[in-house]
């Protein structure tokens, strides 16, 4: 019996047809890569990967002592509230109020995330419909855009390029155009430019989405990623912002916390509620446990921050220093553990990033997984892997002849 409704279901499954909104979008550029590195590693290749960014370092010890004591109170074994536990959004508006200067509702301006993906993903859905436009930086972080599509909406491509320091140009987005959007999408720090703004920019921003009458999305996921003293902006430092923008923060990479999936939207009450309420009808929020524990991480000490932050700001600079000898002519990033590269002359992103894996064993992202126009001619690495093993990959690559120019013809 179990045979054949084993038979049953494979055979229903292969004729299984996917939606046309699912077959709209690639699959994710990291589950793909994923698999390139599984494959790399029964191929018996040492992989050194470069490729997603997600901090090497544990979570602190105080955050897990605070879920293991969370975990075994009843209390957390029920569903959470909607909207995040009245603890968890009165934490992230102390935390706010402390870091940016601002204040914030907790009952009306704040709600958890299940991690700033989720975020990005529902917001559009509670905002775009068919034919909408989004503005969207390109390169970016591939939601914006693949979501827009599935909600059927349309992307319009803001360009990010090194001559403009990764900002886009707004003015240089058709008046008609901006009349249709219905969200901009902003993201500073930058994935994966690594990127800054600052409040001069923020401000234009706010008056060109009042303007137009566009919700503002500020993906602030890398806020407290930032090096050589720079501190980086939220939105609601520009003054009527709350008027139209809603901003997504993670616990991911700050607390090093990628898979414990907790973050959370402030702002604009009315973008708060409708993302509230649409997540209402899709996910039954983040577990209490998880919380409890974003609580410890909101009121907890700094040092690990700080000290994750040395880690990366020494590896951009050991990485720095070894793209130099290869040809590389790079300015250090300010913020995020990601490095945005051009790729050697002569290449293009896809074929140079097959290159470094199949030659090297080093796997990093092409830049045309980030943008389809701009992120051609780059790749990205992620300073997610310790020293010794960074130096190890920039080894790999002079060994074999990766290197920004072209090696010279020998007459
Ligand atoms: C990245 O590496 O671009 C992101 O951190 C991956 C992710 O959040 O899915």
């Amino acid at each position: 019996m179990f045979c054949s409704v084993r038979h049953v279901s494979f055979g229903a499954l292969r004729e299984m047809e996917i939606s046309k909104r699912l077959k709209s979008i690639p699959p994710y550029v990291f589950a793909e890569i994923g698999k390139k590195r599984q494959a790399a590693i029964a191929r018996g290749v040492d992989v050194i990967d470069l490729g997603i960014g997600a901090p090497d370092q544990p979570t602190p010890k105080h955050i897990v002592d605070a879920m293991h004591e969370a975990v075994n109170n009843p209390v957390n074994h029920k569903y959470p509230p909607f909207g995040g536990t009245p603890e968890f959004r009165k934490a992230v508006a102390e935390w706010c109020q402390t870091r940016f200067g601002y204040s914030l509702d907790p009952n009306n301006e704040v709600t958890s995330l299940i991690g700033s993906k989720e975020g990005i993903h529902n917001l559009i859905m509670a905002f775009v419909d068919q034919g909408d436009v989004c503005l969207i930086p390109d390169p970016a972080y591939p939601v914006y855009r693949t979501s827009t599509i599935l909600a059927g909406g349309t992307p319009h491509f803001m360009p990010l390029t090194p001559e403009r320091d990764f900002i886009p140009d707004l003015d240089a987005i058709p008046p008609a155009v901006a009349d249709k959007a219905t969200i901009m999408f902003l993201n500073y720090p930058n994935n994966p430019t690594a990127g800054v703004a600052d409040l001069a920019f923020f401000e234009q921003a706010v008056a060109f989405a009042k303007k137009h009458d566009i919700l503002l999305c500020h993906d602030l996921a890398y806020s407290e990623m930032t090096f050589d003293g720079y501190k980086a902006p939220s939105i609601f430092e520009i003054p009527g912002a709350k008027e139209i923008a809603i901003e997504l923060h993670s616990l991911s990479k700050t607390y090093n916390m990628t898979g414990w999936r907790v973050g959370f939207a402030i702002g604009n009450p009315m973008a708060v509620k409708a993302l509230a309420q649409i997540k209402g009808n899709i996910d039954t929020d983040v577990f209490g446990a998880v919380q409890a524990a974003a609580i410890a991480a909101f009121k907890g000490p700094v040092d690990d921050i700080l000290r994750c932050n040395k880690l990366y700001e020494e590896r951009r600079d050991l990485a720095i220093a070894e793209l130099t000898k290869l040809g590389w002519h790079l300015k250090p990033n300010k913020a995020t553990f990601y490095m945005w590269i051009p790729v050697p002359k002569g290449t293009n992103s896809n074929d140079f990033c097959n290159r470094m894996l199949d030659e090297a064993g080093i796997l990093v992202p092409p830049g045309t997984a980030y943008g389809p126009s701009c992120g051609e001619g780059y790749f990205r690495i992620s300073l997610c892997t310790g020293k010794e093993r960074l130096k190890e990959a920039f080894d790999r690559m002079a060994k074999h002849s990766i290197t920004f120019e072209p090696a010279k013809a020998k007459v």
